[in-house]
């Protein structure tokens, strides 16, 4: 059931970092995005997989993580992501992607789920350190960052009472989503 994936996706920032994801699996998760929309029909979107514990933890570092839990820097060792897909729009076929980028990171979190992992899209990187990280030539362009992993962490939905859309964790760990109820989203 789509309804039933969609309730699992939720964004993971606590992981089993000793569960690593295999190079093959993140192929897996990059050919499902063949099947998705593409403005224009350019598919300009290309991935740059990171597996490795070492390349992983030079990539944590430079992404930030859940803006509104002002007391937690993020993931403690041990429960960090162990494995990344940054998404790239290559230049060099069209400037821009469209929406492509949301549909297709969307599409690899709901294959992940499927397969037992989960993740987080991540927007808040250091752009040049990533870059240089991960040695990219001029014309490929970070969009986002698709953190992966085996989910450890208990994200519950909220009815969004009021305006506050903030999302907060209780002192079990356990991390709270606030979300519309469908009658706010009908104009
Ligand atoms: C475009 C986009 C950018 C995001 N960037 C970050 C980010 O930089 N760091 C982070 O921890 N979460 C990031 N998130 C995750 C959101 O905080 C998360 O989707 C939101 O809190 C709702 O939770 P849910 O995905 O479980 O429904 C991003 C999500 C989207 C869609």
């Amino acid at each position: 059931m789509l309804k039933e994936l969609l309730l699992r996706n939720r964004s993971y920032r606590r992981f089993y970092q000793e569960v690593r994801i295999t190079s093959e699996g993140l192929t897996d998760l990059v050919g499902l995005t063949r099947y998705c929309a593409s403005g224009r029909n350019a598919q300009p979107l290309k991935y740059r997989m990171v597996t490795g514990e070492e390349e992983c933890d030079r990539v944590f570092h430079t992404l930030s993580w859940a803006g509104y839990l002002t007391d937690w820097a993020g993931p403690d060792e041990g429960e960090r992501p162990s494995a990344y897909l940054i998404q790239l729009l290559d230049t060099g076929i069209v400037e821009n992607c469209l929406c492509d980028d949301g549909i297709q990171a969307q599409t690899i979190l709901l294959g992940a789920v499927e397969k037992g992992y989960g993740g987080c899209i991540v927007k808040a990187f250091k752009n040049e350190s990533l870059r240089t990280i991960l040695q990219l030539p001029d014309h490929l362009k970070i969009t986002y960052v698709i953190a992966l992993g085996k989910p450890k962490e208990t994200v519950v939905l909220e009815e969004m009472r009021g305006k506050d859309y903030k999302y907060w964790r209780e002192n079990d760990g356990s991390h709270h989503v606030p979300k519309r109820p469908v009658q706010d989203l009908l104009v």
